[in-house]
């Protein structure tokens, strides 16, 4: 399965990553959304890479022109509610894309031990398509494996890009076990080393949800 870890590059992605760690500029929660979405259609244009193209004629006012372009538009499918701004950036860039949505929830036995829960899907067919599955935190992976699971009773897609802004490394591993090896693709701005005993990423950025849309 191939992985790749978008802050190995020196990029402006860094600087995004950067703004949305940080205790003091994330209590903005309109920077906070906005650099979400900014990393989400850095995201897209990487992924845009590996997407198959064809070559296109236009008509330019002199003459004709042909130009490369995507062969397909993926289906953007992302994991409510933290997901929203990152999925905003996506069609963004892929803006002919088909959308999903999928609800996933922690619902807790006691302080330290919950179930995740599919609570609502709503997607296209996805049979033959290239789905982008979309979550900021990829903290056990066990959202991200349910998530894709309630999406393949929509069909078998060709291929599946997991993108997340920061994945565990425990999460990565837990992906690993779960896709498809021969058609995965795991997309993360970074990968941190642990979670804490609520399965938050250490270090993390803290609730990505809250961050986005909680209370102040
Ligand atoms: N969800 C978040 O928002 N943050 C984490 O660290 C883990 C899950």
């Amino acid at each position: 399965m191939k992985i790749v870890e978008l802050n190995q590059s020196n990029t402006i992605l860094n600087r995004y990553l950067a703004e949305i760690r940080d205790i003091h500029i994330q209590k903005d929660s309109l920077r906070f959304r906005r650099n979400i979405e900014r990393i989400g259609e850095i995201m897209a244009y990487e992924i845009s890479r590996d997407l198959p193209y064809h070559p296109l004629e236009v008509q330019t006012p002199l003459a004709l022109a042909t130009e490369n372009v995507p062969a397909i538009q993926p289906v953007v499918a992302t994991i409510l509610r933290a997901g929203l701004p990152l999925h905003q950036g996506f069609i963004n860039y892929f803006d002919q894309a088909e959308n999903a949505f999928v609800s996933a929830f922690r619902k807790y036995i006691d302080e330290d031990h919950f179930d995740i829960h599919i609570e609502y899907i709503a997607s296209p067919r996805l049979d033959g398509k290239t789905l982008i599955i979309t979550d900021p935190m990829l903290a056990t992976g066990g959202s991200m494996e349910l998530a894709y699971k309630a999406l393949l009773t929509k069909g078998e897609p060709a291929h599946i890009h997991v993108a997340s802004i920061i994945a565990s490394r425990q999460a990565v591993e837990h992906v690993k076990k779960t896709f498809p090896a021969d058609k995965t693709t795991i997309w993360c701005a970074a990968v941190d080393p642990e979670l804490n005993a609520h399965s938050y990423i250490v270090p993390g950025l803290g609730d990505a949800g809250d961050l986005c849309y909680g209370e102040k």
